[in-house]
């Protein structure tokens, strides 16, 4: 489906205007890089349960398939890179009033292409620690399946499993940054994940949703940009450009 240039416009005039642009993004923002969703057609979530790999049960009672899924993802986001849309996130930081990036993503893609000023609500796959006492660890003793040097227990990523609580510090901020900004842009989640799924209805501004399907539940956007994230972004971004220049 086509994005009508009038929306792209419209947005591009929006975040001119803004004087505190806040930005909230899911996996739909990455798959553009080689990295999949998880309830897309081919998400991980499709092929996977997540009750099976993802939680503190399997962490700590089948550690073996929990540290084949994970390392299998941090060997794939490795591997890849941040696309372009990402770049012009971390450029809007710099010329326009975007003050925060909020995460649900592990991937660490936004602070790669040069955001920084990054909320990580579901914590980031390379900030390895150790199941005990969360002595931090690196990737690659992680991906060897050593132990923690300190304490001799097994390594995790630094994701936040199901039955987690989310880094607080993390969640205020996020949480204060969307309350007081007058345009948030959520790009490439399906809004299915509690808590994180009730950020949108907390702004008090404009409220703007960049992603390729349709949504489920009940969020009011102020505009629905329905299609890619890298090529909306950039689209957005050349607008921005010529109406500078007019
Ligand atoms: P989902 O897989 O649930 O949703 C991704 C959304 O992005 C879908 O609605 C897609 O249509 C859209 N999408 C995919 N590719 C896109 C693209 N190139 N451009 C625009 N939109 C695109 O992912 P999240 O909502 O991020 O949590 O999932 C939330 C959480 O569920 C994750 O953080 C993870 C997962 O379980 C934990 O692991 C705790």
């Amino acid at each position: 489906m086509m994005v009508q240039d009038s929306d792209i416009q419209q947005l591009a005039r929006w975040i001119v205007q803004s004087k505190k642009t806040v930005i909230f993004t899911g996996a739909g923002m990455s798959t553009e890089s080689g990295i999949p969703d998880f309830r897309s057609d081919q998400g991980l979530w499709k092929k996977t349960d997540p009750m099976e790999v993802a939680t503190v049960e399997a962490m700590n009672h089948r550690y073996d398939l929990f540290h084949e899924f994970y390392s299998i993802r941090i060997k794939n986001v490795q591997k890849k890179k941040p696309h372009t849309g990402y770049s012009v996130l971390a450029e809007w930081e710099k010329k326009e009033n975007l003050t925060a990036v909020a995460t649900q993503n592990v991937d660490r893609y936004h602070r790669k292409a040069g955001s920084d000023n990054v909320y990580e609500l579901h914590g980031a796959l390379e900030a390895v620690r150790c199941i005990r006492a969360g002595h931090s660890a690196s990737v690659e003793d992680f991906l060897n399946k050593q132990p923690c040097s300190q304490c001799g227990s097994s390594l995790r990523p630094g994701v936040v499993l199901f039955g987690e609580m989310l880094p607080q510090q993390s969640w205020e901020n996020a949480l204060n940054q969307i309350q007081q900004s007058d345009l948030l842009m959520i790009i490439g989640t399906s809004l299915q994940v509690h808590p994180v799924n009730m950020l949108p209805s907390m702004a008090k501004g404009k409220v703007v949703l960049i992603n390729r399907d349709d949504i489920q539940g009940s969020y009011h956007f102020d505009l629905i940009l329905k299609g890619s994230a890298e090529k909306i972004l950039n689209d957005v971004n050349q607008r921005i450009k010529e109406q500078k220049n007019q």
